[in-house]
């Protein structure tokens, strides 16, 4: 029986619908992905990547990045690294130390210090690397599913097709494929048709990634076939209701009404306390600029309240500005279709 007719087995990569929220460095960290749990009990949660050599070599803050709550749950913890032994080593402590509800291979990042190294995107180009890397990761898990987050390709699309096999074979249980090539930059749409060429080949179920904006655009791409279910990134930036709108969607229930603007201040203001609470303020502040731009997005007033708010340097004064921000007179967002 295929992976994708098994309705027995719980594991999380079998949940209907699938919706994730990506990992996404400095994003999804222990404060974010607790407020998104709050709001959707369904959604998969990623940690930020971290690397395998950091955890095992490095010390307690590389160690404090893959810490999470037990109401996290379902709850992924994603590595990175060029060497499948270190792969390998770290999935096994990842396993004894944590027991996660999976463990994914990020396969996809192109940034050029991890890239060219042979990590992250970087690791597409050498199909032994591939192989081995998810073997020594599922032999190490102790049964946790080890699954793997990809691109279509580094300069063509059809790379995917031996990366996911090769992956499947050495024991992948889930795909997640980004719809787009390494130097693509963000604004290139991504291709959903190309993720769904690849999913209609693996035996595995497949999260489509890249441009999911709306519960609309979810509904789209599981409208491809092949495609099982939606990870969603930029557009979950300052927006944490979108994965349960993606969940209500999928399921064909009633979505629920968008948050207005009290409700978007008073999660902001929550996240907000939640982040300083985590960092300490100074960082925790300044961390949660670029995500405070997106709870205010799209009113009349934002540019105005945004200026104030790239001048707050402690909590209280950033806090002071959102509130007043609540009171203004526009209750919806136009509508914004890209986080930046
Ligand atoms: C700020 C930021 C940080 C990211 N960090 C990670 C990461 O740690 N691991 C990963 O696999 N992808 C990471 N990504 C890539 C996203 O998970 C996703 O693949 C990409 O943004 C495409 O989806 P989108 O078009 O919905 O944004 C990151 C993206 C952004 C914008």
């Amino acid at each position: 029986m295929s992976y994708k007719n098994n309705t027995q087995k719980q594991a999380w990569y079998l949940h209907k619908p699938l919706v994730a929220l990506a990992p996404m460095e400095a994003i999804t960290d222990r404060p974010y992905r607790s407020l998104v749990r709050g709001i959707s009990r369904e959604t998969i949660l990623y940690t930020e990547f971290t690397n395998a050599s950091g955890l095992l070599f490095g010390g307690e803050r590389v160690w404090k990045m893959i810490e999470f709550d037990e109401s996290e749950r379902p709850l992924i913890i994603q590595i990175y690294d060029s060497d499948p032994e270190k792969l390998g080593f770290a999935a096994a402590m990842i396993a004894k130390g944590h027991r996660p509800d999976g463990i994914d291979l990020n396969m996809g990042c192109p940034v050029r210090k991890v890239a060219n190294r042979g990590a992250g995107c970087g690791m597409m180009a050498d199909l032994t690397a591939v192989s081995e890397a998810v073997r020594r990761m599922v032999e190490n898990a102790d049964g946790i599913p080890v699954s793997v987050k990809t691109r279509l390709g580094i300069t063509s699309k059809s790379e995917i097709l031996e990366v996911g096999h090769a992956c499947i074979e050495s024991g992948a249980k889930q795909i997640s494929i980004h719809g787009r090539l390494k130097a693509d930059r963000p604004r290139v749409p991504a291709d959903w048709e190309a993720i769904s060429v690849a999913a209609r080949e693996f035996s595995v179920p497949v999260m489509g990634n890249g441009d999911i904006w709306t519960e609309d655009d979810a509904l789209q791409m599981v409208g491809h076939e092949g495609i099982d279910g939606v990870m969603v990134a930029r557009g979950a930036i300052g927006n944490p209701w979108l994965m349960e709108r993606c969940v209500q969607a999928l399921k064909g229930e009633v979505v629920d009404s968008p948050p207005n603007r009290e409700e978007r201040i008073r999660v902001a203001l929550k996240h907000l306390e939640l982040n300083v609470k985590d960092k300490g303020e100074r960082r925790g502040v300044l961390e949660m600029r670029k995500v405070v731009r997106n709870y205010i997005k799209g009113f009349m007033d934002s540019r105005n309240a945004w200026m104030k708010i790239i001048e707050a340097e402690s909590e209280l004064e950033t806090a002071q500005i959102l509130e007043d921000f609540a009171k203004g007179e526009q209750e919806y967002p136009f509508q914004v279709r890209e986080a930046s």
